[in-house]
């Protein structure tokens, strides 16, 4: 069973700290830095008392063996997988899996009768083997959606089967279009203890319709997601094969205690902003052992659109991005924003492969993003045939309305990259920071960049910080003549610098 006080525990803590934190940056960097050290301290006591029960819960449902269970994993993040009371197949409620017929009324009742578990034990709802034509349904709480081997759930084609719904508070319109936006194929919101799983089952967006709304500018409202969860905690998606998703793949959006894991994300290319995972202003995210292969980043951590995200102050945060491997020729292994106005924060992203890909770990922000980026760990990341490996942007100009502050710079702090290697890369570093707001604390180390053309060397402006065991030899800016030991927890102790 779930340790319910736990997962409370945490999410009021998280609660706090967060709009503690989103007040004080506004100001200076030291209270912060105090704030943060209390915050580890008072988290450390939290987590030392919640962590263990759920380390047995997940060893012993685990069935892979030994070796499985030696790597690190999401333990920590979300209970035990939990067993429901109801569990109940979409054909007993009249579901056809002809791939024709429409279920999108089926999938609605069926989880409206299911519903009424939540307070008692829970449901789970099956779906056998077959191709299950729908459009989009909300799940509820104390639920698990598994799809069976075999089983395909397809999105419907029909646009008005994907309703609109409000924009997002912290974006202040759709991400492509002003006003609302298309709602995701599978969506939840104010849920809690949610699993979608199975035996690599498949959710198919179908969203080649969309993309060619895109790409033939007929696109009204921004395209919806295949999977959106708002206002969440407690969920957990594994094992199970999502594909051509109209945008992006995954969206936890103000939400906390996700584990995505296990899963194979699948596009084109060329679809346009398929982008695989994104925690967007959420917090206590784990995501590891994924493959995924799209037309944008593979994960792309964000929180919040410029003077909507500044408002609302929801930052991403304690994110773990572990074993994701994949290719996306256009765009990034790993994204940090562009949209952070939020705040991003104690991100660890580890054990990453790219391939064919234009960039291997990216960040990107814009004037008027305000919000900060603050200690990422990046580190064991191999990379083949990548074109720039690492990259630091900023300014594509993309702005949600006129409404922009040109004051709020973001706040890049403390980076840092260890043990990458980068095999017939093209381009040395490109980091470029903000004039008036420098990326600081950017530590690498034992980074090798292999087959970058020697004339070519890095590109660095309004960036500082630290480089050891780093080929080719890197800017000057990242040559300060300071000790390395900051660079192992290089935001705590960032405030050395200046
Ligand atoms: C995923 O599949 C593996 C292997 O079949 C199994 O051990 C694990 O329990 C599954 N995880 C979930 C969350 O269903
Ligand atoms: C979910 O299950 C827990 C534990 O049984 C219960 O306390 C809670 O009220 C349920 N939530 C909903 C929304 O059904
Ligand atoms: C699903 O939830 C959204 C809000 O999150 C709501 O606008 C929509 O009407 C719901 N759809 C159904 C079919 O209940
Ligand atoms: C799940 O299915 C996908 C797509 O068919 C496949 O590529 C992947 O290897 C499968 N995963 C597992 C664990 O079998
Ligand atoms: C744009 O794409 C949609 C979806 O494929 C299609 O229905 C529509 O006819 C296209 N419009 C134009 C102007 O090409
Ligand atoms: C940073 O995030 C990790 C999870 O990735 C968490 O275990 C740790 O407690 C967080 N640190 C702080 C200070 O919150
Ligand atoms: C900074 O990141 C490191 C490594 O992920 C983590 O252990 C530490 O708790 C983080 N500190 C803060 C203040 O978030
Ligand atoms: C580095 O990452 C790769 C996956 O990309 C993994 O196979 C390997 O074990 C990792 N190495 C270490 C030392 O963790
Ligand atoms: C340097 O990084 C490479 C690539 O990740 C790794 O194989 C190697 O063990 C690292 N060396 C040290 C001294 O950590
Ligand atoms: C790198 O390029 C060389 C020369 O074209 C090729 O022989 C080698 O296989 C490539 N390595 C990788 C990892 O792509
Ligand atoms: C760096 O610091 C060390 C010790 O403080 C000093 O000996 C050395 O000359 C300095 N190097 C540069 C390039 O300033």
């Amino acid at each position: 069973m779930l340790k319910k006080m736990d997962f409370d525990e945490k999410q009021s803590f998280g609660f706090g700290g967060n709009a503690m934190i989103a007040k004080v940056s506004r100001f200076s960097w030291s209270p912060f830095l105090f704030l943060i050290t209390l915050i580890a301290l008072l988290s450390f006591q939290i987590t030392t008392k919640t962590i263990y029960p759920m380390k047995i819960a997940f060893s012993s449902t685990s069935k892979t063996g030994v070796s499985a269970d030696a790597r690190t994993s999401c333990v920590g993040f979300f209970g035990e997988l939990p067993e429901r009371k109801a569990v109940m197949s979409i054909r007993e409620f009249g579901g056809v899996g002809d791939g024709k017929t429409s279920n999108t009324e089926t999938f609605r009742k069926a989880i409206r009768y299911l519903q009424r578990f939540g307070e008692s034990g829970g449901a789970q709802l099956n779906v056998p083997k077959g191709r299950w034509v729908t459009g989009s349904f909300n799940l509820t709480s104390n639920f698990t959606l598994f799809l069976e081997e075999g089983a395909v759930i397809l999105g419907s084609q029909d646009p008005k089967e994907w309703p609109i719904i409000e924009p997002l508070p912290s974006y202040g319109r759709g991400r492509e279009r002003l006003g609302g936006r298309h709602i995701s194929l599978v969506h939840g919101d104010g849920l809690t203890n949610v699993v979608i799983t199975g035996n690599n089952g498949t959710i198919d967006g179908q969203g080649k319709m969309w993309w060619e709304l895109w790409w033939n500018r007929t696109l009204e409202h921004t395209r919806g997601h295949l999977v959106e969860l708002m206002n969440s905690n407690n969920i957990l998606i594994a094992n199970l094969t999502f594909c051509n998703a109209p945008f992006w793949t995954i969206h936890p959006v103000y939400c906390s205690n996700v584990v995505v894991k296990d899963m194979t994300i699948l596009a084109p290319l060329k679809a346009p902003n398929t982008d695989g995972i994104d925690p967007d202003s959420s917090t206590n995210v784990c995501i590891e052992d994924c493959y995924i292969e799209s037309g944008d980043d593979l994960v792309a951590v964000k929180s919040g659109w410029d003077q909507y995200g500044i408002k609302m102050a929801r930052p991403s945060s304690n994110i773990v991005v572990r074993r994701v491997s994949g290719t996306t020729p256009t765009c990034s292994g790993v994204g940090i924003g562009s949209e952070m106005s939020g705040g991003i924060f104690n991100i660890t992203i580890e054990d990453l492969h790219v391939w064919d890909s234009a960039a291997g770990v990216r960040i990107k922000t814009d004037n008027g993003r305000g919000g900060y980026i603050a200690n990422i760990t990046i580190s064991n990341v191999t990379m083949e045939r990548v074109k720039v490996p690492i990259r630091f942007s900023r300014g594509s100009n993309d702005h949600p309305d006129e409404g922009w502050d040109p004051k709020a710079v973001p706040v890049v702090k403390g980076i840092s990259i260890r043990n990458v290697i980068s095999f017939n890369s093209t381009k040395a570093p490109v980091l470029e920071g903000v004039e008036d707001a420098p990326f600081g604390g950017i530590c690498m180390k034992n980074v090798s960049l292999l087959g970058v053309v020697s004339s070519l060397s890095w590109h660095c402006e309004f960036v500082s910080g630290f480089a050891d065991e780093v080929f080719p030899t890197p800017c000057p800016q990242l040559q300060s003549n300071i000790s390395s030991s900051w660079c192992s927890y290089s935001w705590a102790s960032s405030v050395n610098l200046n």
